[in-house]
């Protein structure tokens, strides 16, 4: 079986016990930490910033993906990197230059992410390919937890996969949205190597709503 990589998004976590829950997610074998960084500017919620980060880092060794859902990520990503996320990711609609914002990224020692709205075709990610760690496939509109998943997606998840494999490239692919166990094996099988998921994860047991995902419990 392939190997499955989660990454719980604590957007729906206790954010009262946030260490404890960072534990739990050790527990169930988290393989990254996903966090859902709004500006209220690219969407309509706003979430936390580096503050927040800082000092939960104490709490785990797990690897901190920022999902940065802001319009200008270029002024932020040092103090991302500095408050201790290991993976920038920044996505493809903003209106900022996406080169300069990874290279920077990279250049302070992080890995870098790009994230796709539902809406932007995988075409828009092809010119970055080259220098990404990951590709962050959005199947729902960013800005909640506990949407629905957008089955269109599924074949952006197909085309991304098939071009990394053509190309030899080292990307990862990563779903985010909707993720649920009983959409898991098809997301899967289109070609995910990384299931992000909030709501399916912090609703009741985390430790098994982890392992079941990494099981193939799906
Ligand atoms: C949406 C966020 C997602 C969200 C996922 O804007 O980027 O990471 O937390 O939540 P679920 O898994 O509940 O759809
Ligand atoms: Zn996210």
């Amino acid at each position: 079986m392939k190997k499955i990589e989660v990454s719980p998004s604590i957007l729906s976590a206790d954010f009262s016990a946030l260490c404890k829950e960072l534990r739990l997610c050790e527990l169930g074998g988290a393989d990254y930490i996903h966090l859902d960084v709004m500006d209220g500017h690219f969407v309509p919620n706003i979430t936390f910033g580096p503050v927040v980060i800082k000092s939960i880092r104490k709490c785990t060794k797990t690897p901190f993906d920022a999902h940065l859902m802001i319009e200008r990520p270029d002024k932020y990503v040092k103090d991302f990197i500095s408050a201790g996320a290991d993976i920038i990711t920044v996505h493809r609609e903003i209106k900022v230059d996406i080169k300069s914002v990874l290279r920077k990224a990279k250049n302070y020692g992080a890995e870098v992410g790009l994230a796709l709205n539902p809406d932007t075709p995988f075409e828009k990610a092809k010119e970055h390919m080259d220098s990404l760690d990951y590709l962050l496939i959005m199947s729902v509109y960013p800005g909640f937890a506990g949407q629905s998943f957008i089955p269109d997606v599924l074949k952006k998840i197909r085309e991304a996969r098939e071009y990394i494999d053509k190309e030899a490239l080292s990307v990862k692919i990563a779903v985010d949205g909707g993720v649920k166990h009983n959409n898991a094996k098809d997301i899967v099988d289109a070609g995910a190597d990384i299931l992000v998921a909030a709501s399916a994860i912090f609703s009741g047991d985390v430790v098994k709503n982890i392992k079941d995902f990494k099981n193939g419990k799906i």
